[in-house]
């Protein structure tokens, strides 16, 4: 097969580049290992960030964002068992917009099919090579055992954290970060709990009251990294939940019947750079944050924005000066991000072995936050997201 751009990986990060790119005239195709229902149905983070809404809008994706997802001006920090609302609008003039990761492909899936792209789903990829010439090319099979090699101008790994990828070069350096906890997410067929979203510092570690629908909420508590979620009955999860929630104000979580449960991985981690020859990666094929604030759906989609205008300029100056600049450029906003995170994760979660002082640092960390303006918009405008360059 030959072809412009190739793209390993069907994600959100893939399906959106090979949107653009189709819409640009740039010939691709995408092969990614998963069925469109597994991805459909694998539940992941639901925060966009403005620039996103807009990445996906002004490009026909779909509007279902607009109508379907919900607006949020705010969140509620909690800790002392105290609420602590911001107000984006006011703090920075900008919100963000509720609306699962798995939707946002099912409406780029939708896009790509209606727009006649060419993605092979429950395809593996075997081998990336000549990565290092003008056609670096990738070998894949099909579900029926078909081989097929690609050959292409350029090569993007947009193939997810286990990047086959990333994996087949090395880098300059791996860096990364591990915590000593992981995140227990529930779905529940409830109302909503509160109106904005709830991160919640207590004694008995963090947790986040999220949202998805009227009927469905979505919610996590920090829990082990091996916790088993077999011994977890929905009376002791409410339980946990709403211990951690707890506080003068008597807040009462609405509970409800749980029928999702799984727990969630922790790393900060970063491939640099994120280019070897003509091969790019994207999205958690190059770096990884932890979930806290919501941040890794909105990186890859803005490292798909930087590398499609690279990809762009390339076709029509026939000058890669862009490419080159891409790992460089999306850098500076994943390394922004990962400080974000890591700081939303370490200021909200308790680590299993913290002295008494690291606690109250803590604590003294949020005060200093929600008691000034100022720490206000650092947060709000980090957590809405940095204009795209
Ligand atoms: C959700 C997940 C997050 O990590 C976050 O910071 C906010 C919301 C969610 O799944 O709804």
């Amino acid at each position: 097969i030959k072809t412009q751009v190739g793209i390993v990986g069907g994600g959100p990060a893939g399906l959106l580049l090979s949107h653009l790119l189709a819409k640009s005239g740039v010939e691709n195709i995408v092969v990614e290992s998963r069925d469109h229902d597994t991805i459909t149905h694998t539940h992941r983070a639901g925060i966009l960030e403005a620039g996103s809404v807009k990445l996906l809008t002004d490009t026909g994706v779909d509007g279902r964002v607009l109508t379907e997802g919900d607006e949020h001006a705010g969140i509620d920090l909690r800790f002392n068992g105290e609420s602590h609302p911001l107000d984006f609008r006011d703090l920075v003039d900008a919100t963000v917009t509720l609306y699962a990761q798995n939707e946002v492909f099912v409406d780029l899936a939708a896009a790509r099919k209606r727009d006649g792209g060419d993605v092979r789903y429950e395809s593996e990829v075997t081998e990336v090579f000549d990565l290092e010439t003008e056609t670096p090319k990738f070998r894949f099979t099909d579900k029926d055992g078909a081989t097929f090699e690609v050959h292409c101008d350029i090569l993007v790994g947009a193939d997810g954290s286990r990047s086959f990828c990333r994996r087949a070069v090395p880098g300059t350096q791996d860096y990364k970060t591990e915590y000593p906890f992981a995140w227990f997410g529930i779905l529940t067929e409830a109302p909503k709990s509160a109106p904005e979203l709830i991160y919640a510092n207590s004694p008995h570690g963090f947790a986040l009251i999220s949202q998805r629908s009227e009927t469905v909420q979505r919610m996590y508590f920090q829990c082990s990294p091996d916790e088993d979620v077999n011994q977890w009955s929905d009376d002791r999860i409410w339980t946990e939940l709403q211990k951690r929630v707890d506080g003068p104000d008597g807040f009462q979580l609405k509970t409800g019947p749980i029928f999702d449960k799984t727990v969630l991985g922790f790393r900060s981690f970063v491939r640099e750079p994120l280019s070897h020859g003509r091969m790019f990666l994207v999205g958690d094929a190059g770096h990884t944050v932890p979930p806290t604030g919501a941040k890794g759906l909105n990186l890859a989609l803005a490292d798909v924005k930087v590398l499609f205008e690279a990809i762009d300029s390339f076709y029509s100056t026939k000058d890669d000066a862009l490419l080159q600049g891409y790992s460089d450029l999306a850098l500076k906003r994943v390394w922004k991000a990962q400080n974000f995170s890591y700081w939303m994760t370490s200021m909200l979660h308790t680590s299993p072995n913290a002295d008494p002082f690291s606690l109250k640092r803590a604590l003294g960390e949020l005060e200093t936050v929600t008691s000034s303006r100022y720490g206000q918009q650092y947060l709000a405008e980090s957590y809405t997201g940095w204009p795209h360059s």
